[in-house]
This record gives C-alpha cells, structure tokens and sequence, in this order.
C-alpha cells in the first residue's frame, strides 16, 4: 500500500528508527525495494530524484511505482527526492507520489522559506508530506560524483539550528533535511559526522529529520544518527556500486571461462537486482534500530 511520508516518519520517530530511503533509477532497484519491504515488514520509501529524468523519465516512474506501491502488502513512500521545480513537483503529485522533497537550500534563506511554504501549501492539497532542506551538503545530488572527502573539505554549510527553528515554523514542512557531515556520492577520506548539530536542532524543533548521502557509511555511524533524531536516510550511490561490481565479477568469471561467451542484457539486470537484495536487506534491518517490524 502507498503510505505518506508524513505518516511513515511518525512511525519512525516513535520507534527511534530510521525508514531507508532508496533512489530507484531502474526497474530492479524498484523490485529490489518493494520484494524487501515486503519480506521484512519495514516500510520503505522509493525515491526518484529529479536529477534521475534523464535515466528514468519521471512519466515512466511515475505511474509504474504508484501501482506496483498500490498492490503490495508493503507500507511504501513514493517520494520526489530534490525537487527544485515545483511544476515537476506537481506533476509527481499527480502521478500519485506521497511525498516532496523541495530542496530549496542553494537559495538565498528568505526564497527558500517562501517557495518551501508554497511547496507545502501543495503537499497538503495532495495529503502528501514535504521534506525540505537547510544547510547545504557542499555537493549536488545526482549521486554519481564524487566530490567526497569530508563535508568541511567539500564546502558544506552545517544546518544552522536556530534558523532550522525559524525554517520549520515558517514553511510548516513534515521533515528536515540537515547537514552535519555526510556528503552525496563516493567517500573519498572517512566520513565525519557532527551528532551534535543534530542534537542541538532536536532541541529546539522536533520534526524527524533526514540524513542525505546516507550511503558508505557504518553501522554504528547510522545508530548514532538514529539517536540522534535522524527518520528518513537517503541511500544510492553505494548500493549503485556494488551492483556495478557484481556485475562486473560475473562477465569476468564468465569471460575467464570461455572467452567467446555471450553476455545477455538479462544476466546483468538479474545480477545487479540479487545485489540490490543484499543491500537493501541490510539497511533497511541496520536502520530499524532493533525496533521490531510493523504495520502501520
Ligand atoms: P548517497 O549518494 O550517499 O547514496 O546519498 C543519496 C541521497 O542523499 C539522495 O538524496
């Protein structure tokens, strides 16, 4: 079933966990994400990012992950991830997603506060919920670059606490996307993480919050983050890879065994989908927390 993004992180924040939320730019990640959701009772939440049109157009996605969503036995948020249109925005809600992400953060701070208010004004019309962004992350989102190293070193801007304050109250957004650490794409040095900006925004404002460029980083790293008032966790690239590299390993054992081999297009989705499994088996299980599956 289709649950909203709204709902789903409520549940999360009484459960002191975090829901996994996955960028699908293909048909086997959507699979992957739905068939483990499915077998281990946690909600997820399918994310197409706007930056991801030119992989899968929005028209494609769109309604193909609202049905599939529709007819599960899952709790699945379908969410626009970094949305900085909101007449995409609206066509996403048309199509049935259940949540927004408006990342407004490369603005100045009055523009993002009025256009997050806008894009709130428009959730609500759809009852879907919105998640916005303060502070910036130093890099883009699409999830392939890398442009890592850590945050500081990749010009990010930590979310400044009493302006998250100010923020919230002003746009009535569902969900806070900060900066404190984490960067989209690959990790080039160790990532740093400061738990402390995130503890000084749950002092002062108590909506779930959301970690971007969740991927490559430590169990204990997510744990900390969970405590520390993190919902929602934002996970590609990583995931991306290591399906790039099981596929890799197959043509190289195949080719090792006969050089002539045929490669067929199905034996590289196949492979990349049984690794899309794997990944999202163990975070979705890692994000919980040990907070017991649910239905909500
Ligand atoms: P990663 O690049 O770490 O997977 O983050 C993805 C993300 O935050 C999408 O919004």
């Amino acid at each position: 079933m289709l649950v909203s993004l709204r709902d789903v992180c409520q549940i999360a924040e009484q459960k002191n966990m975090a829901v996994a939320a996955v960028n699908s730019a293909s048909l086997e990640a959507i699979r992957a994400a739905i068939e483990v959701a499915e077998e281990t009772h946690y909600p997820i939440i399918i994310q197409h990012a706007q930056a991801h049109e030119s992989l899968v157009p929005l028209k494609y996605v769109g309604p193909i992950v609202a049905e599939l969503a529709e007819r599960s036995s899952a709790q699945i948020c379908f969410n626009l991830d970094h949305c900085e249109d909101l007449s995409y925005a609206r066509h996403a809600l048309d199509l049935g997603f259940t949540g927004v992400m408006f990342d407004g953060s490369a603005l100045p701070y009055e523009r993002n506060v009025e256009l997050s208010s806008y894009a709130a004004d428009m959730c609500s019309e759809y009852g879907a919920g919105l998640e916005c962004e303060l502070g910036s992350m130093g890099s883009r989102e699409a999830g392939e670059k890398d442009e890592g190293g850590t945050a500081d070193e990749a010009g990010a801007i930590y979310t400044d606490p009493d302006q998250a304050k100010d923020f919230v109250t002003r746009t009535g957004l569902d969900i806070l996307a900060c900066s404190f650490g984490t960067v989209h794409g690959l990790y080039r040095g160790e990532p740093k993480l400061n738990y402390q900006v995130l503890t000084d925004i749950r002092d002062r404002v108590k909506v779930p919050l959301v970690m971007h460029g969740g991927s490559g980083l430590s169990d204990e790293q997510y744990h900390k983050s969970i405590d520390a008032g993190v919902r929602k966790i934002n996970y590609y690239t990583y995931g991306v890879k290591y399906a790039g590299e099981a596929v890799r390993k197959m043509i190289d054992e195949k080719v090792a065994a006969d050089p002539n081999v045929n490669i067929y297009w199905h034996d590289m989705t196949t492979t990349a989908h049984e690794s899309l499994v794997k990944t999202f088996e163990h975070v979705v299980t890692v994000f919980a927390n040990g907070a017991d599956p649910f239905v909500i």
